[in-house]
């Protein structure tokens, strides 16, 4: 296969995933919009259903690109200051562990937003092509960590200090990358990631640290599609 019909054939998993998930949607509820590729297509699909069956829901979005996304699409914004439980959440992941569901997210560097939405919602759905399931955490991707700029150097240490080897993000063009609130990101690589709840304890008590890119125990489902379909996953442990 070569590489740009790959490609395509994943764009294709990723939209049959978020089409399967968007209608898990219905009239009346307050919906978490996810960022990221795959969560591209659930926006566009609920923009369409919005637009041609009346589809009448409220959304709050996980970060800028996506809230410019959900207006052009025509969906009705809302925010948590009129909301305090969201309905449904449905967001891309970066990786999904099959037995626990637990994930990591961030390469979009929307974790900080994706994670205060996430844990509002009474369902928090996945959507992947299926090159995001790992037997265990860290086997493909980096845990991202958001960091306040403030002497990010030495909460870069402290994170090397817990095994991690770090890299911090820059955009291609070699500038730092910015997240919507302005931070930093510290790509991670814990090899190998073994005990992710007592890691996510210790990255939190770092002073500088804002947010990590685990979400563990979290997610109530995964719709992943791949070359033999589209499945819905449940955490079995
Ligand atoms: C954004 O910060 C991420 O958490 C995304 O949800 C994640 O990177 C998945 O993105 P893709 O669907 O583009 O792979």
């Amino acid at each position: 296969m070569s590489g740009l019909h790959s490609e395509l054939v994943v764009e294709e998993y990723k939209r049959q995933a978020a089409i399967q998930a968007a209608t898990y949607v219905h009239d009346g509820m307050i919906v978490g919009l996810g960022t990221g590729s795959t969560a591209r297509f659930v926006v566009s699909e609920l923009g369409r259903r919005v637009r041609e069956e009346g589809l009448r829901i409220q959304a709050i979005p996980t970060s800028v690109v996506t809230q410019k996304q959900a207006r052009e699409e025509g969906i009705p914004l809302t925010t948590f200051a009129d909301q305090s439980v969201l309905d449904i959440v449905i967001d891309g992941a970066d990786e999904i562990e099959l037995r626990t569901l637990n994930l990591i997210k961030g390469m979009g560097g929307a974790l900080l937003w994706e994670k205060i939405v996430a844990s509002t919602a009474k369902q928090f759905v996945i959507v992947a092509d299926q090159s995001k399931c790992v037997e265990r955490l860290g086997e493909r991707c980096p845990l991202p960590v958001e960091v306040v700029a403030f002497g990010w150097e030495s909460t870069a240490r402290k994170l090397a200090a817990l095994g991690a080897q770090i890299t911090l993000r820059r955009c291609s063009d070699g500038r730092i990358f910015l997240t919507d609130e302005r931070h930093l990101i510290i790509d991670c690589v814990f090899s190998p990631l073994t005990a992710p709840y007592t890691l996510a304890e210790d990255i939190l008590s770092i002073v500088g640290v804002v947010e990590h890119g685990l979400f563990l125990h979290m997610a109530t489902i995964a719709i992943v599609s791949g070359s033999d379909g589209t499945h819905i996953l449940e955490p079995s442990v």
